[in-house]
């Protein structure tokens, strides 16, 4: 019952998210969701041992997330999650009551780059044992990703060129996590 609830909670602020993220765009409170379509959600539970060399590994290689919103519930107790901005790794602090929020591949590919997919890792400890429970909304499969219309206006090229979320999602995982972002793939 607990799972499920929280299923439906994180899926209605994944919602507000979205809804807001459009507005900022200028566009219509609905427009993301309505490229996403119904939309999938998958939830991870990671589990990240200690580990007694944690300089030798990851608990999760650098990557940025394929879907479209990722809401990120933290352990309070043992950071972990780090994220790269201007060429460095960051740690994000475990914060109590917030959740960490990953804007995805997709929504960089709609916004035309404007929102930026992040590049994230997870780092192991050596004698705490982590826990993180990330859900990911995803565009139903034929969702097709293009560059809202406003957004490529007044001379803005569009970035990336239009593709279908099964055939990103396909070609994201016949690649390594780590390796250059999937969506330099979709460049126009
Ligand atoms: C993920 C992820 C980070 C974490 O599951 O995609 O980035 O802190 N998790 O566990
Ligand atoms: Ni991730």
């Amino acid at each position: 019952d607990i799972v499920s609830n929280y299923c439906v909670e994180v899926r209605e602020l994944g919602y507000r998210l979205q809804e807001l993220i459009s507005q900022s765009l200028g566009l219509e409170k609905d427009y993301i969701k309505n490229v996403l379509g119904e939309q999938g959600q998958h939830m991870a539970v990671n589990y990240y041992p200690p580990c007694p060399e944690p300089e030798l590994t990851y608990g999760l290689p650098g990557h940025t997330d394929p879907n479209a919103l990722t809401i990120l519930l933290q352990d309070l107790q043992v950071a972990g999650l780090q994220v790269l901005k201007d060429g460095k790794w960051l740690a994000v602090n475990p914060q109590p009551d917030a959740f960490v929020i990953n804007i995805g591949d997709q929504l960089q590919a709609l916004s035309n780059g404007r929102y930026k997919s992040v590049w994230h890792r997870a780092v192991v400890n050596a004698d705490k044992e982590r826990m993180s429970v990330a859900s990911f909304l995803c565009p139903f499969d034929r969702a097709l990703i293009s560059p809202a219309k406003p957004l490529t206006e007044d001379g803005c090229e569009a970035v990336y060129r239009d593709f279908t979320y099964a055939e990103y999602y396909s070609k994201f995982w016949s690649r390594n996590l780590d390796q250059e972002h999937c969506l330099e793939l979709f460049k126009n």
